[in-house]
């Protein structure tokens, strides 16, 4: 016979697994984590909510950075999900304590960082680009993540300024992209082994960052926050697993055809 908590215990399993993950990020970006958590997770359904209409969160302190996340956490929480997925470095840094001190005795809340420790493990005292937004390569989640790897590997941070929101507007294979990206690291090209993509934005430009910097190697944290999902689905009990597909649904602060496009355009675009 069930006791009265392992009722209750079972009771709140089963309202998460009628809930869906909320997924979000400044603007576009996540759709690149979360292309990563339907391939990990196709049963799943997923709610995005891309904050375009305050991008870029990168350039701006972390406090504002920390009430504009809550505001999305918050609506995402009252409205029912099971798992919130920070698709978002930059938020990820400023925020994830903060949500996690509201929300995660309820539910699991994960976040994404630079992808550091692949690219040090694949290139053993190599030299790394690491590109970012200026407010995460700020924080002191950052310099606690190279310093864990001091000795493994260099690491060498470019804050990427205009680079997420040029990918905000899409049409990214116009030349003025390989341009910025130029300016940005071109002094590195043929100087680094391995590089960073620290921004959920840029995997969109992963094959322009690779032109730029001679065809090395790029690496992002959307692989590993899509298992760190799986696995914090299967600690709470609440995988959905019921051989029906799940659904994805894109939401944007910014209403306007132009957004719009942009969203399903990088949603649909095959990443390299
Ligand atoms: N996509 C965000 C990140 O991963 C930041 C982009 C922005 O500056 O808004 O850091």
């Amino acid at each position: 016979m069930e006791t009265e908590t392992q009722t209750q215990i079972n009771n709140q399993a089963a309202r998460r697994y009628e809930g869906y993950i909320g997924v979000f990020d400044s603007g576009v970006g996540g759709i690149s984590v979360l292309k990563e958590l339907i391939k990990e997770l196709p049963e799943e359904n997923f709610l995005y909510f891309g904050d375009s209409a305050n991008a870029p969160y990168g350039e701006k302190t972390k406090e504002q950075v920390i009430d504009l996340s809550m505001q999305i956490a918050d609506y995402m929480a009252e409205s029912g999900c099971k798992a919130i997925v920070i698709a978002c470095n930059t938020a990820t840094s400023c925020a994830a304590e903060t949500i996690r001190a509201k929300y995660s005795a309820q539910i699991p809340i994960i976040g994404i960082e630079p992808a550091l420790k692949p690219a040090a493990k694949a290139h053993p005292q190599g030299r790394i680009l690491v590109m970012a937004t200026e407010v995460t390569l700020t924080l002191e989640k950052y310099h606690e993540l190279s310093g864990r790897l001091e000795g493994k590997a260099e690491f060498i941070p470019v804050a990427c300024t205009g680079l997420a929101q040029r990918v905000e507007k899409g049409a990214l294979q116009e030349p003025d992209v390989e341009q910025l990206l130029e300016g940005l690291m071109g002094q590195y090209r043929g100087q680094v082994d391995g590089v960073v993509l620290g921004c959920t934005h840029y995997p969109f430009v992963r094959q322009q960052v690779r032109k730029v910097l001679g065809g090395i190697p790029a690496y992002d944290g959307g692989e590993g926050t899509a298992r760190e999902l799986h696995r914090q689905l299967q600690l709470h009990e609440c995988v959905k697993a019921d051989g029906q597909k799940g659904q994805a649904v894109l939401e944007s602060s910014r209403k306007d055809p132009e957004t719009e496009k942009v969203y399903k355009e990088l949603f649909e675009a095959e990443l390299q």
